[in-house]
Order: structure tokens, then sequence, then C-alpha cells
């Protein structure tokens, strides 16, 4: 597989094909058709497997794919199948259906997640399928429903492969891919149960302790923003995103399918869980607020707050799973006064903007989210030059570190870039709302 793919370009090259396409396709074709663009343009060969035990659904896919040049496609009948192959054959993606004889699709991307966990595991399923989906929420990266519309499968399976290619740290990539949950925090995941359990279980109490909590924001907006769920729009409040899912959804997931965890704080010296949910919580508001001083567009700021609310999940991700050596990382540009993101970039090779990143584009979080979490330490590093969920959350960011002075960042923002998209004399205004907000 080609290594040489850029993240940087690649999530240009989607911006600036959205943009062109904007008229003519809903947001989810269109991430869809401009992923597609991306992978033939950098015309990179990825091994795709399909897997069901219906042998006209396979042929249809056979049909609907035979296009696709870059794609080296297998088609097997089991989840048996399927693993013998991936023995002999690395695959880069995974689509699989859900109801199979022996093995069930849920129970084949476990075993994947273990032995393979590079491969990016897709459900291609039927509507009625909903309490074994609910089963696989851990292992599998995204849902879609049969029958599914030609561009939405190709564009997803592509945007896949492409984002793939981006992290270039292999051992960091096999971390990222095994994600199925973020971390809780141990009270609000034990006042959401008991909430559940009860017998008046409200759903307004529900929604807003999963809104106040990033890991369970993610994961109810990764769920119903799946073309599983056949919404017409996308769905940037996770309040929203839980009412839609409803008591019936949210109890299965939450009880039987252990689709949020909790996790004791890391507690490095440098970094807790709890300070970081709390000054992401507070970039989310302020990068909300910022971009409806810019936009009316409902989508932008609800984009900027999810943005804002997920911009440091990178860091969350290398404090839980790599401890030791990310408290290095911590130590280390603490002793030489450098910034976070530089070190983890000279140690680890990759930065925290852009793991978070890959988790996000994994999960299927539209282009504007995935792209103002890869850019929000470095946004002049970003083609887009308009104001966008990027600048708001670079700006709340780069605010709120300076009212908080933490010692590793310069925090005025990046003035060049400020400049460019036309905001800079903004910044002493939204300084303000960050001080009013507190
Ligand atoms: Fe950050």
């Amino acid at each position: 597989m080609q290594k040489s793919f850029c993240f940087r370009d690649f999530l240009t090259q989607s911006l600036i094909a959205s943009q062109l396409q904007l008229a003519t396709h809903s947001l989810r074709c269109l991430l869809a058709n401009t992923t597609s663009k991306v992978n033939n343009y950098y015309g990179v060969i990825m091994n795709v497997m399909f897997v069901d035990d219906e042998s006209n659904v396979l042929s249809g896919l056979r049909r609907m794919l035979r296009g696709q040049r870059t794609w080296n496609m297998e088609f097997v009948e089991s989840g048996a199948a399927a693993i013998e192959l991936l023995q002999h054959k690395p695959m880069d993606v995974i689509v699989t259906d859900m109801r199979m004889p022996l093995m069930n699709g849920a129970e084949l991307l476990s075993k994947i997640a273990k032995l393979h966990p590079n491969t990016v595991r897709l459900v291609l399923s039927g509507q009625s399928e909903q309490e074994k989906i609910l089963r696989s929420i851990g292992p599998a990266h995204q849902f879609m429903s049969k029958p599914c519309d030609p561009d939405l499968l190709i564009g997803t399976i592509d945007r896949a492969c492409t984002l793939k290619n981006h992290l270039q740290n292999e051992s960091l990539c096999n971390i990222v891919s095994q994600v199925s949950f973020l971390p809780s925090l141990p009270e609000i995941y034990r006042s959401l149960v008991e909430e559940l359990e009860s017998d008046t279980s409200s759903m307004d109490k529900i929604g807003s302790m999963i809104g106040s909590d990033i890991a369970m924001s993610a994961k109810v907006l990764q769920l119903v923003n799946s073309s599983f769920f056949g919404l017409a729009q996308h769905v940037s409040c996770p309040k929203h995103a839980a009412s839609l899912l409803g008591l019936n959804v949210i109890r299965p997931l939450v009880l039987l399918a252990g689709a949020f965890s909790q996790c004791e704080d890391p507690d490095l010296d440098g970094y807790s869980l709890k300070g970081s949910i709390r000054y992401s919580m507070s970039v989310a508001t302020l990068a909300r607020s910022i971009m409806a001083s810019q936009t009316e567009s409902f989508h932008l700021i609800d984009d900027a707050y999810i943005a804002g609310m997920m911009h440091d999940v990178g860091r969350l991700i290398l404090a839980v799973n790599m401890s030791e050596r990310y408290q290095q990382v911590i130590y280390a540009a603490r002793d030489e006064q450098t910034t976070i993101w530089d070190k983890e970039f000279a140690m680890l090779g990759t930065t925290h903007a852009e793991v978070g990143a890959y988790l996000l584009g994994l999960w299927g979080f539209p282009n504007s989210v995935v792209e103002a979490v890869a850019f929000h330490h470095q946004p002049s590093k970003s083609k887009n030059k308009a104001v966008s969920p990027l600048t708001a959350v670079h700006a709340a960011d780069s605010i709120l570190t300076s009212l908080t002075r933490v010692p590793q960042q310069e925090s005025i923002g990046d003035i060049h870039y400020l400049n460019e998209v036309g905001v800079a004399d903004c910044m002493d205004e939204w300084k303000l709302q960050a001080i009013k907000l507190r």
C-alpha cells in the first residue's frame, strides 16, 4: 500500500471538492463523493472485502461496484471464510452483513478487531436488525443499511481507505483503530446508569447527561448519523441525537451493549481526564458563540460546538492508551518549554490533533469537524481560508488557553491565519465573550 499520503492534502482536497458540489448533493453523499475523488487522485489500490451469506446480495454488490478500479475486491459468504482469507491477504476495509449463520457480523468484527486491528470495519445490514447492530456498536466503525445507495457505499469505503493512510505510525494506527469507546468520567456514567435503571427515567435528563460528556456525545452522534438510521439531515447536537435514538435504543445500548465505558482518570502529571473534559466543554461553548457571531448556518454553529468538544480527543486517546510514553512527552514539552504538539510529533511521529481527527473520520464525523480537530493548533496548514468551525475552535482554544495560562502554549492564536480569514480584529471581542461565559 502506498504510504506517502498526506492527511493535510486529503482534507484540503475534500474541502475544495465539497464546496464545488454543495449545490447538488446532500452532505452525506457530498462527503462520499469528495473522498472518492481524493482516493482516485492519489491512485491508491485498496483491498476491500464484502461478507454476506446471501449469494444474490454479493452478486448485486459485484455488479454495483464493477467500475471501482481503485479497489481490489473479495466477496465471501461466511465469517469463517473471511477469517481464513485474512490470514493470507490483509484487507484495508471489511464490509459485513450482520445476520449470518454460525458466525454473525458482530462476532466476525470482534475477531477482526483483535486479529487485524488495522482493518476498517463497516456494517451493511437490514433495517430489521437493530438489536444486532447494537451488539456491533463496539467493533464496528460505521453502519450502513440495505439497500444502500451506491454513492454512499462507495464514498464511505473510499473515505475509510483514505483516512487509513494518513497515520504514518502503524502502532498508533492500530491503537486508534481499536478504540471502540472513549472513556467517560465514572460519576457521569454512574448517574446515567441510575437514571436509565429508574422506572421514571426522563429522556430530557438523559439527553443532558449525555451532552455533558464527550465520550457519550461522540458515540450517540456516530450512531445517529450512520446511514443505518436513514436521517435526511446531519445531527450535530448530542442531546438531539439522544432524543432521536430514544430510550428504547439508549437503554440497551448502555446497559446491555456497554456502549459507554467509564475510565479512571489516568492522572498524568500535566494531564487529567476531568480537567480535559471541563476545558473542552468550555472551548465548545465559546466556539459555538464565535461561530454564531459569524454565520446564521445552524450546521456550522453546531459543528463548531462538536469540534470544540472533540478537539482534544487525541490527547485522551494517547493519555489512556500509552500513559507512560505520553507522560514523557508532557515532561519533555515542559522541560524544553515547547508546545505539546511539537513534542508529540518529535517523539510519537504524529500529534494529538491528527490522532483525534483520524478517529472522528473513522467514525464518520463530517469533514468540517475532522478538519477543525486536525488543524486546531496549526490552522495555517489548512487551505480553507473561509471562516469555519476550524476558525472558531482555534480562536476559542487560543483565547481560553491565554486566560488559563497553560505554560506550554503561546496563547495569542495564529495571527497570520486569523488575518487571512479576516477575523483578527474580532479576537478582543471574543475574549470578552469568553470572560462572560466563564
Ligand atoms: Fe489540542
